[in-house]
Parts: C-alpha cells; sequence; structure tokens
C-alpha cells in the first residue's frame, strides 16, 4: 500500500516538474527547448521475431535521427511486462514524445496515464492501443482493407474471381481453412472482419467450405502471431478435418509468418504440386521468395517506409505544439474514443507484382528475392 503511495506520489512530482520544465502549453513532455538534438523520441516496438518491426523500428530512428532527434528504440521481445517497464523508463528518461507498437493493445494504460501526467504525447504505431484516453494520435494502414485484399486474394488464387473484380472461371466448391492473428492485436480483428465479410458470399452459396467448421475468430486466431502455433493448428486440422481424403485449396492467412508454419504443415502432410493458395501479410522476404518460388499464393505489401514517415510527421506536430493531420477520424475508437489517425493503402502482391511493387521500389533487390534474405 505505502509503496502504492509513493509510486503515486514519484509520479505527481514527476508531473509537476515535467510541466515546471515545458510550461503550460498542451505539447512536449520533458523539454522545453525547441532544438531537435535537445528533444528525445521514445520508440517502442512489440519484438524483433519478424521482420516487419525490425524495419519499422530502423526507419523511425533513421527519419528521426536524420532530423537531429536524439531516439530511444527499445524491442520489447513480445514479453508485455517488458513493454510496459520499457515505456516507464522513457517516460522517467524524459521522452517528449512516445512512438508505441503495442503488444497487447489493452495492458499499457497505466503508462499511457503516466505519459498524460507528464504531458508526454502518445502515438500508437500501427497497432491501436484500446481502453485510454491517453491515445493522442494512430498511424497505420487502412486494415479494413488489408483483410478484404487478403481475401480477394484468396479468392484470386482459387480463380473464383479475376484480379479485375469480374466472376472467375472457378466456381468450385473448395474447401478452406481460416486463420486469425493475435486476438490481443486490435489489428486482427480489423483483418478478419474484412476477409470474412468478402467470403460470406461464397461461403453462403457453397462456393467455399470451411470444412473444419471453425469459422469465429476466437477458433482460428493464434496468440502473439506465432508461426509454430500457426503450423501446429494447421497440423491438427489435417488430421482432424482431412483425413478421410478431402483436399485443402485454399488458406486464408493473415501474416506472412503464419503463413510458413502453414505451409510447413502442408508440406509435411505431403501437398507439393497441389500447394493450396495460402495468403499473407508484410511481404516479409522469406514469404516473398515462396511466393517468388510458386509455393506461397500472394503477400500484402504495407511499405513500412511511408509509415515511419507520417509517425515521424505526427511527432514533429507534437513536438512544434500542432495537432497532426488526420485523414480518418471515425474508424478508429479504442474503447473511450475515437483517436484520430493516418491511414496508408496497401497492396497486393502476387508473383507478378514482386518486380513492379518490392523491386522497383527499392524495398527488396532481386538478389534479395532469389536469395529469401534480406541484407538490411
Ligand atoms: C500488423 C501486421 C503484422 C502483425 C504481426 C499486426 O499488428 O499490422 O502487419 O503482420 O501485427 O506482427
Amino acid at each position: 500500500m505505502s509503496r502504492r503511495i509513493l509510486a503515486v506520489l514519484g509520479s505527481a512530482v514527476l508531473a509537476l516538474s515535467m510541466a515546471a520544465c515545458s510550461g503550460e502549453g498542451a505539447g512536449s513532455g520533458g523539454n522545453d527547448s525547441d532544438k531537435p538534438g535537445d528533444l528525445t523520441i521514445g520508440v517502442s516496438m512489440p519484438t524483433q521475431t519478424s521482420e516487419r518491426w525490425i524495419a519499422d523500428g530502423n526507419s523511425v530512428k533513421e527519419k528521426l535521427e536524420a532530423k537531429g532527434y536524439k531516439v530511444d528504440l527499445q524491442y520489447a521481445g513480445d514479453d508485455i511486462p517488458t513493454q510496459s517497464q520499457q515505456v516507464d523508463q522513457m517516460i522517467t528518461r524524459g521522452a517528449d514524445v512516445l512512438i508505441i507498437a503495442a503488444i497487447d493493445g489493452t495492458a499499457l494504460s497505466g503508462q499511457l496515464q503516466a505519459a498524460a501526467d507528464a504531458k508526454i504525447p502518445v502515438i500508437a504505431y500501427d497497432r491501436l492501443i484500446r481502453d485510454s484516453p491517453n491515445v493522442d494520435f494512430y498511424v497505420s494502414f487502412d486494415n479494413y482493407k488489408v483483410g478484404v485484399a487478403q481475401a480477394t486474394a484468396l479468392l484470386v488464387g482459387l480463380g473464383v474471381q479475376n484480379k479485375d473484380g469480374s466472376k472467375g472461371n472457378a466456381s468450385g466448391p473448395f474447401n478452406i481453412e481460416l486463420f486469425a492473428g493475435s486476438l490481443d492485436d486490435n489489428n486482427a480483428h480489423f483483418f478478419f472482419n474484412g476477409a470474412m465479410d468478402t467470403l460470406k458470399p461464397f461461403v453462403d452459396d457453397g462456393t467455399l467450405k470451411v470444412k473444419s467448421g471453425q469459422t469465429k475468430i476466437e477458433q482460428v486466431a493464434i496468440l502473439r502471431w506465432q508461426q509454430e502455433a500457426a503450423q501446429k493448428r494447421m497440423e491438427d486440422l489435417l488430421t482432424s478435418s482431412y483425413n478421410d481424403g478431402g483436399k485443402v485449396a485454399g488458406v486464408l492467412s493473415p501474416y506472412d509468418g503464419l503463413s510458413r508454419g502453414i505451409i510447413t504443415a502442408l508440406q509435411n502432410a505431403g501437398y507439393r504440386g497441389d500447394m493450396p493458395v495460402v495468403t499473407g501479410q508484410d511481404a516479409e522476404i522469406a514469404s516473398v521468395k515462396l511466393i517468388n518460388d510458386g509455393v506461397q499464393s500472394s503477400t500484402i505489401f504495407k511499405d513500412t517506409r511511408l509509415l515511419a514517415e507520417q509517425a515521424v510527421v505526427a511527432g514533429e506536430s507534437f513536438l512544434q505544439d500542432k495537432s497532426p493531420e488526420a485523414n480518418d477520424t471515425e474508424t478508429y475508437n479504442n474503447g473511450v474514443k475515437v483517436v484520430p489517425s493516418y491511414l496508408l493503402p496497401v497492396q497486393t502482391v502476387f508473383k507478378d507484382d514482386i518486380k513492379p511493387v518490392l523491386i522497383d521500389s527499392g524495398y527488396f533487390t532481386a538478389e534479395e528475392v532469389a536469395s529469401g534474405q534480406a541484407k538490411g
């Protein structure tokens, strides 16, 4: 009890001293200087097990440092207490803005309260932070459209629909299975909703059949987006629902890491030339190689360079005591308020799109695609 009181007093003192340093404005945390070199941006990323978050972290850091800011970049190893502690430390070390990609969207409200008390603006990066009034801005992609794009890529891969949206030659019925991301990630729900709204008419008219019967997000979600857990679930599905000789024709997968686990399970069960249509997300280099080799069907490319740029633009606005420009002020209700957002568009990548979308834009080189390894 006494420790709690001390902690509360501590943060009140901290908040007062921060307010004293930064004057009365609504602006940034622990510094009244507006010289970039005197300002620190805390950047909290969820994990280094997925290449996209490494790219995100590096891009944000490089872009901020190029403008002269100091950057405190931390990765939390997909461990919620570690992320809470890292954000706490950023606040006590005097961060002026926080950019956070949360592991669990509901687990940081204590830290965000401390940030608000210290007048530190918080930008939710790609993943919305929920259940807190203290999220000032959100930068992400159009996450519902990611789900629509994934489901559309599945339909196109199966030949049910053509790329231009017209009706394809194939009519099924096709056995498919569904996967979703981590339930504590707000995005996982947007992806799944977008996908299911798109697939529903084809399930209803019998073109697609979810043979396992598992169609609810709670049944198909993979905690922490783990590749091994997706492989295990696919193995279980093959044993439980496809032991009658039935074949899987397609798998809705929301993330390349999960897709690789799913593909491994399918390969171990003997699928080769008859590999089902497997979707993905993030254009991770190992999966881009699989698409190039005709093993994975598609991915959704989200240009993390552009997302990092938006985070930097929003961060700078806060540092200049301005509100960042939003292009969506309706969609992202975090349970307490609608968080003003800047959403970026996404692109579907099939094999034919690798060169124009990923190589010509400088995201990967042709050598990286061929080897399946990014040189960084
Ligand atoms: C991101 C996806 C990513 C997933 C797993 C989501 O929050 O929006 O791009 O695939 O997390 O890391």
